[in-house]
């Protein structure tokens, strides 16, 4: 278990002090301006050094996303983007950051525009974190009345502008391209990649969109030092990382732990163990939902982290966001759950996204009543890898894996509902 000292989010619970005050005496703002003074160069190795993937579900390997970065202006300015966008079923860790440490989000957008030679740095706060705005405004404004914002930010020589810009309640401005539309102030819809942001992003500018997590950790990470980070997790797995547990465990949280722990020392340690008992443990979904979910008997030895849980599960640990499910959960309605709230946010500026979600919809809801034939769950299955890698944004594999997942692990469910409709069983089979 990762030992109170190796925390990087003191203030997780909202136990202590949010403000300026409080934030110093945990260590915030300790010596900005020299980790600054180290230069550009130094900071982005130190990044790359510490093995930091980004949070935000991707996994992209942060230090190597900054360096991507022109090293020299070529007279366009350079922006950081923040995605505070945070609207990824299950997953609620950026949250509470902002709301209860905003400080250490703050000095690291600091510190990472100056390592990107950025004078202006966007966070853009989904529409609903309403309450975490207030908080992270607030902090924001002690920042600049403290000096550490603004003309020669925290005394680095570096000046710096901070913007919270409040999103309007839409998924898919979460996706980093739709982000940077809605920002310039038109309709959030995803652009084609390439070019990515850090040749064309925010105004045709050069920007990097990172995470909140990503972004808050990075003091933590240059005043511990790199190795400090590494020692955590497996390789190419490193770090600290927030998860959030959900569902049916007895003590939901958001907890911060080292990667790679296993899931089963997660959920006795944080969460009182899953209710009911392990054998009662029906399904998960490890990472959000965009990730495909897994057989209970799979979890309980699973590792957490990005590359366990995609090689050996075909799942992901994407953001972190642990959907336990026990034995009284309906699996086929909980994933057709999912499917509704990925028709309702796709853009439609796709055709295999647009149709595709509907029809994959319409499918499942057959399914969860049992109103289908059986050869109909091999035609789902070839309409989500009909949208699958044929999109331009990851919102059609999102809407794709959580059914894959569905029928990879639980095609015997949905094949023996189809059954008990037809022979007029459904309730016996419901109730079981
Ligand atoms: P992606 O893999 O396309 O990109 C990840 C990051 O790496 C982006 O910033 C991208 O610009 C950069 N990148 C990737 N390849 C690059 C290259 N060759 N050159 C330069 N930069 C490169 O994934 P995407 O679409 O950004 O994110 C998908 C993930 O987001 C999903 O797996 C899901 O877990 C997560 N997600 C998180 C949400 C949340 O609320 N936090 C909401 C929805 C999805
Ligand atoms: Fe829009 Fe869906 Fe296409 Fe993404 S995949 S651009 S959400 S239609």
């Amino acid at each position: 278990m990762l030992a109170d000292q190796d925390r990087i989010f003191t203030n997780l619970y909202g136990m202590h002090d949010r403000t300026l005050d409080g934030a110093k005496k945990r260590g915030h703002w300790d010596g900005t301006k020299d980790l600054i003074a180290k230069g550009r160069d130094w900071i982005i190795e130190e990044m790359k050094a510490s093995g930091l993937r980004g949070r935000g579900g991707a996994g992209f390997p942060t230090g190597l996303k900054w360096s991507f970065m022109p090293k020299e202006s070529d007279g366009r300015p350079a922006y950081l983007v923040v995605n505070a966008d945070e609207s990824e079923p299950g997953t609620c860790k950026d949250r509470e950051i902002m709301r209860h440490d905003p400080h250490t989000l703050i000095e690291g957008c600091l510190i990472a525009s100056f390592a990107m030679q950025a004078h202006a740095c966007y966070i853009y706060i989904r529409g609903e974190y309403i309450r975490e705005r207030e908080a992270l405004q607030a902090a924001i404004d002690e920042a600049y009345d403290a000096g550490l914002l603004g003309k020669n930010a925290a005394g680095s020589g570096w000046d710096f502008e901070l913007f919270l810009h409040h999103g309007a309640g839409a998924y898919i401005c979460g996706e980093e391209t739709a982000l940077l539309e809605s920002l310039e102030g038109k309709k959030g819809m995803p652009r084609m990649k390439p070019p990515f942001p850090a040749g064309a992003g925010l105004y045709g500018c050069p920007t990097t969109v990172n995470n909140v997590e990503s972004i808050a950790v990075v003091p933590t990470i240059l005043r511990r030092g790199a190795e400090w980070f590494s020692s955590f997790g497996r390789d190419n797995n490193k770090g600290t990382k927030l998860f959030a547990v959900s569902g049916h465990v007895n003590n939901p949280c958001v907890v911060e732990e080292a990667m790679s722990i296993s899931f089963e020392e997660l959920i006795e340690k944080h969460c009182g163990g899953i209710r009911g008992g392990w054998d009662n443990l029906k399904a998960v979904i490890p990472g959000g939902s965009s990730v495909p979910c897994v057989r209970g008997e799979k979890m309980r030895d699973a590792i957490m982290d990005f590359d366990y849980l995609r090689g050996e599960l075909g799942s992901g640990l994407g953001t972190a966001a642990v959907i336990v499910m026990d034995k009284d959960t309906d699996i086929i309605k909980a994933i057709w759950r999912l499917a509704k709230f990925y028709k309702h946010e796709s853009c439609g500026q796709c055709t295999p996204c647009r149709e595709g979600t509907g029809w994959m919809m319409r499918v499942m809801e057959r399914l969860v009543k049992g109103e289908a034939d059986e050869e109909e769950i091999d035609m789902l299955w070839d309409v989500t890898k009909q949208v699958e890698g044929h999109t331009i944004c990851a919102l059609g594999d999102a809407a794709a894996w959580p059914i894959q997942g569905l029928i990879r692990n639980f095609r015997d469910e949905i094949e023996d509902r189809i059954k008990a409709q037809k022979t007029g069983r459904l309730s016996a089979v419901a109730a079981e």
